[in-house]
């Protein structure tokens, strides 16, 4: 079994990003030939700043080998090391109806809030999908709002497959429904377009702020609160550490509990399940070198197999 994933160097790590997307993939490292790369031709169609995009991109690295990608197992290397993948979505493209990219919500809601959209933000389902079919990736572990992207890819692989020939494994999503949307500070989806989020690495003393900082209602601590479920708190306690969320929610439920001790206890859960991560991160940092050649070997290891995929589409097709 191939699984595949990505994440673009477009901004810093955060809860989302963890539970949505990276320790999913983590946990499938062992269960199959894991690819993860750096989406560093995404981060093109909205972030315009050279060294910004370098550090990023290092920064994404750091955190998915402090996180525990291994990378004896699992392929790990940066999108434009491997830069068959651009054919390939070129050749995609001529079978992707403009209908299907403009129903696109990644699209649809950039443009709705007058962000000025280019064509490669148009595009980048396709880019998206020949990412995913170059690898013959069967399992694709994402976040919810990535869902409708592996659906366009499975449109487009079998569009092509009936074009030119069983050419393309149809991969499927893979989706954690407890953990598909996890929510910022302001309860709508953590994200790092909506200035919401809460990082997995940084200053003790800023994170501890922004979670101290959670905006909770007006009742006092006695009341119970039958409608625990929906305070963010817990939601993100639950996220983080499900047994210790239940636990505090059946208490907050009871009443007696207020929300400046339950947010105590969020910071100390969220604080403490990072800790060895953190640890680790910080010595990876001081070994750049080992960080760089993980990175070589694992687009080497790519790249071989893009080439033969590749191939395969181009004979498909006809170019050779
Ligand atoms: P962002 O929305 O912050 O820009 P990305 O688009 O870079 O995040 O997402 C990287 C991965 O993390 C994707 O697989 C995405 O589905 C997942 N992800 C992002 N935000 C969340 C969230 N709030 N809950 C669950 N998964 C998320
Ligand atoms: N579009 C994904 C995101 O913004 C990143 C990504 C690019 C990706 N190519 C991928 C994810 C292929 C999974 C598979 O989060």
């Amino acid at each position: 079994m191939r699984i595949l994933s990505g994440i673009q160097p477009s901004g810093t790590l955060h809860l989302g990003n963890y539970f949505g997307m990276m320790r999913p993939a983590l946990a499938l490292q062992e269960q199959g030939e894991a690819y993860y790369f750096i989406a560093n031709y995404h981060s093109m169609t909205s972030l315009f700043d050279a060294p910004r995009r370098r550090q990023n991109t290092l920064d994404v690295a750091l955190d998915f080998l402090a996180c525990g990608l291994d990378p004896q197992r699992t392929v790990f290397f940066r999108q434009s090391d491997v830069p068959e993948v651009c054919e390939l979505a070129w050749m995609l493209s001529t079978l992707t109806p403009m209908g299907l990219l403009e129903r696109a919500h990644s699209f649809k809601d950039k443009s709705a809030k007058g962000i000025p959209v280019n064509h490669g933000l148009f595009a980048y389902p396709v880019l998206m999908a020949a990412d995913i079919l170059i690898y013959d990736s069967n399992i694709v572990p994402v976040g919810q709002d990535q869902k409708q992207h592996v659906e366009m890819t499975r449109d487009i692989a079998i569009k092509f497959n009936e074009a030119y020939g069983e050419t393309f494994v149809i991969p499927e999503p893979r989706i954690k429904a407890d953990t598909a949307k996890v929510p910022g500070v302001d309860g709508e989806k953590m994200s790092k377009s909506y200035n919401n989020t809460i990082e997995i690495f940084g200053d003790e003393k800023v994170l501890r702020k922004k979670v101290m900082s959670l905006k909770m209602d007006s009742r006092t601590p006695d009341a119970p609160k039958p409608d625990a479920e929906h305070n963010l708190a817990i939601q993100l306690l639950k996220v983080i550490d499900a047994d210790v969320g239940r636990e505090w929610e059946e208490k907050l439920r009871a009443g007696g509990l207020g929300y400046g001790d339950l947010k105590k206890k969020l910071f100390e859960v969220y604080w403490e399940h990072f800790a060895a991560a953190r640890a680790r991160r910080a010595e990876l940092s001081a070994n750049l070198d080992y960080v760089n050649q993980v990175l070589r070997e694992g687009a080497a290891r790519a790249r071989a197999q893009a080439t033969g995929v590749l191939h395969r589409a181009r004979r498909a097709s006809g170019l050779e």
